[in-house]
């Protein structure tokens, strides 16, 4: 063979490998870059790879994912949109009201999804009937991540009220720790917020949160919300401002801070770090809220692609997402739980376990709200209205929980 020939040879399959390995490549946008959440996508990574499915990584980091959401924005403008993103909520409603979605009935109707993701998600994952995205886990706010030798040196008793909360929070000051590990980013206030609401009662929250009732947005119960977290706030450190949400988990993680107030992705981190539930940390809910759940799905939207080839990588990544035994394996990690109810828990820690328990317990009696945080109470327009007002107040910008009440009933009135 002349070295032309070889040459000509190498080029060609080089062309044809690229050619094959693009049309059954997923590009994937998604905002998992901590290293609890990069262990998670990992699983997800691998398994697709096992089958087949080339990934192209488009991460754009950010908890609560708003960074990810403003880059697909400029994607789908330049009419180059990735085949799957990591979406929230009314998100994937929106894009698939602005008809950017492909169609998942297929695979969903082959593999009989209607009869195993709980109601709650099928609201988010569906539009107008048809299947527009695969939810891979729920997760849920309404968490409380605690140093367990930290609450050992507190008295060793995990606050049940807020009244023990705040008793919990003064001896951890007392010790000489930072009370409470926080980022001062939007989201994050946000996050705390959703539970404090809670913890006044699930028909408040359902009331104020997603029925966006003027009455209970700028009400008395709305003034002693925003109270408890002015409160809050006074039991961070100087250097809270700007924080990314790992890093505050990072400070629970080696004693420097006593708990860490978010959701379970939380607990993706203590895991990498080595630790232990019961041993190392401990996790309960949001002092009030057991019993009453506020959750957001991780979902991966398709979004509409032209060629056969790619719609079949896309059946399959979802296919992937939605198998039982990949919704075990991921959510292990990721701190979440699974999205379908016919998973067994034996897989999962302690905190995995209730967490499945207490979403099932709060599915069937009603508790079950979604996260304003996270995109599963309102659309984006009053999301970014609530998390302005409740950034401000946990920055001090209101006179008492009062001003901040009446400042949130005028900024949803203003973007509903
Ligand atoms: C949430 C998302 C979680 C986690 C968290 C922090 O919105 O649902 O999976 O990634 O942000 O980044």
């Amino acid at each position: 063979m002349t070295m032309m020939k070889v040459l000509k040879g190498s080029v060609a399959a080089l062309a044809l490998s690229a050619s094959v390995a693009s049309a059954a490549d997923v590009e994937v946008l998604h905002w998992w870059t901590s290293g609890g959440e990069a262990a998670a996508l990992n699983v997800l990574k691998e398994d697709l790879q096992g089958k087949g499915i080339g990934w192209v990584d488009m991460p754009v980091a950010g908890g609560g994912g708003e960074a990810a959401m403003t880059a697909l924005r400029a994607r789908v403008t330049a009419s180059d949109a990735p085949t799957a993103v990591q979406m929230l909520g009314f998100d994937i409603q929106d894009w698939a009201a602005e008809g950017a979605l492909g169609n998942l009935n297929e695979v969903a109707a082959a593999e009989g999804w209607d009869a195993v993701v709980p109601a709650a998600l099928q609201a988010f994952a569906k539009y107008d009937g048809n299947w527009i995205s695969a939810p891979v886990n729920v997760h849920s706010t309404n968490w409380v991540w605690i140093n367990k030798a930290a609450l050992d040196a507190a008295g060793g008793k995990a606050p049940t009220s807020w009244e023990e909360l705040v008793a919990v929070l003064d001896a951890m000051k007392a010790n000489g720790i930072t009370p409470l590990g926080h980022g001062g980013q939007a989201w994050q206030d946000a996050t705390v917020f959703d539970a404090v609401v809670l913890s006044l009662g699930g028909d408040f929250y359902k009331a104020s949160m997603i029925d966006l009732d003027a009455g209970a947005l700028g009400g008395a119960q709305m003034a002693e919300a925003f109270n408890r977290l002015i409160k809050l706030s006074s039991y961070v450190d100087a250097n809270f401002s700007g924080r990314d949400w790992n890093l505050a988990s990072a400070m629970v993680i080696n004693g420097e801070a006593g708990m860490q107030m978010m959701g379970d992705w939380a607990k993706g981190e203590f895991l990498k770090a080595g630790k232990a539930p019961g041993a190392d940390f401990v996790c309960i809910r949001f002092p009030g809220t057991q019993g009453s759940v506020t959750f957001n799905s991780d979902q991966f939207a398709m979004f509409g692609v032209n060629s056969d080839d790619k719609r079949a990588a896309q059946a399959q990544m979802a296919s992937s997402v939605m198998n039982p035994g990949f919704q075990s394996a991921f959510n292990v990690v990721k701190g979440s739980v699974p999205a379908r109810t016919d998973v067994p828990n034996d897989a999962f820690d302690d905190c995995g376990k209730k967490g499945m328990a207490d979403l099932a317990e709060a599915n069937s009696a009603g508790n079950l709200y979604g996260s304003m945080a996270h995109g599963h109470a309102a659309p984006a327009a009053v999301k970014n209205a609530v998390y302005d007002v409740v950034t401000a107040a946990f920055n001090g910008q209101y006179a008492d929980g009062a001003a901040a009440a009446a400042a949130l009933a005028s900024a949803v009135a203003a973007a509903k």
